[in-house]
């Protein structure tokens, strides 16, 4: 059995690697649309060996389409995803249009598979970038001492913001080493050789809505509205990565050495943590165009008896997005066989 698939915003930064993952992935794709704006209508993508025309998604006849892969922002996505759904896709949506409505699910494939399968709307939603990868390594943890408190410090790549924050950190990063000047437009400040402690909108209690994200997805994905959460969201010179320094409180103790155990078996989860120079994942040497979500710098808290910090990095645009959404499109593909 084939699926017809739609990816929409298949000329971005997710888009275009969804389209890659499918290929590697061999998803059992019958026919696949590519979908943009009307500004790319009829530039070329790569799917696998081929080269496929994108359509403009406004015009775009959705009849006939199994799975709708959305990535191509909120706007987009309420516009668009219930005009799918109503055609008879699945919607999977990168977004965070629908993220918070009890009738749509948002799945992490390792974490609650079983969601997918109440979806009133056809819409499912895909985590967060920051959320999806702390809670692929922390699951685990949760279900074995039970998590209290999360404090989290995120080191985010600048590719979670899109095509043209990449090339505005490549940009600036080169007109700053020629001693020019090169003037910030898609981050609030100068991001080459920089940090911003700001990511998405401000929100009234003095939180960004990135971390208020990180906040109510993690609770969501969970199904434990009592996780208490206390985010930083920081955006980082780094192209591809988001890294995470990851601070927790569990019910029952549990040891560095019981969680290291804990994640050598967990799905996903890739443990880096030898305690020597460059034992540890950072996004460069381990992340960047890969599956896994790698955790090191695993101890227990000087500070607390049930504290255990940790460093989780992962591939924002993989795991974060594209990977999950075409996991997600796997279940999907397996329920239907
Ligand atoms: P386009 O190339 O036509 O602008 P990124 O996150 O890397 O910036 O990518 C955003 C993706 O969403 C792109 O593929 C972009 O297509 C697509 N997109 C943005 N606005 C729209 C829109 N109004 N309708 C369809 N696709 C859109």
């Amino acid at each position: 059995k084939t699926f017809n698939v739609a990816v929409v915003g298949a000329t971005g930064a997710v888009g275009e690697t969804m389209l890659s993952i499918l290929a590697e992935r061999k998803f059992p794709v019958g026919h696949l649309a590519v979908l943009a704006s009307e500004r790319s209508a009829g530039e070329q993508v790569t799917f696998g060996a081929k080269k496929l025309t994108v359509q403009d998604l406004a015009t775009f006849d959705p009849a006939g389409i199994d799975i709708a892969l959305f990535s191509a922002g909120g706007a987009v996505s309420k516009a668009y995803a219930p005009k799918f759904a109503a055609a008879g896709a699945v919607v999977i949506d990168n977004s965070s249009a629908f993220r918070y409505d009890d009738d749509v699910p948002l799945v992490v494939a390792e974490v609650n598979p079983e969601a997918m399968r109440d979806r009133p709307r056809g819409i499912v939603a895909n985590p967060n970038c920051s959320t999806m990868q702390m809670l692929v390594a922390l699951a685990p943890i949760h279900r074995q001492a039970g998590i209290v408190r999360i404090n989290v410090a995120t080191y985010q790549s600048v590719s979670g913001a899109g095509r043209s924050a990449l090339e505005e950190l490549g940009r600036q990063t080169a007109a700053m080493l020629n001693f020019q000047q090169h003037r910030p437009d898609r981050f609030p400040v100068q991001i080459a050789f920089n940090l911003i402690p700001h990511i998405d909108e401000f929100m009234d209690n003095g939180f960004t809505k990135e971390e208020m994200k990180m906040v109510w997805e993690t609770r969501k994905i969970l199904g434990d509205d009592s996780i208490q959460v206390n985010p930083t969201a920081v955006r980082v010179p780094v192209f591809y990565g988001h890294s995470e320094a990851v601070h927790i409180e569990t019910r029952d103790k549990i040891t560095a050495a019981e969680a290291r155990a804990l994640l050598e078996r967990a799905p996903g989860v890739e443990v880096v943590d030898e305690r020597t120079a460059g034992g540890y994942p950072t996004p460069v040497t381990h992340a960047a165009g890969t599956d896994a979500v790698y955790v090191g710098r695993i101890r227990e808290d000087l500070s607390h008896p049930h504290g255990l910090n940790l460093w989780i990095v992962a591939d924002n645009i993989r795991k974060g997005a594209a990977l999950n959404a075409v996991q997600l499109a796997e279940l999907l593909a397996r329920d239907a066989a």
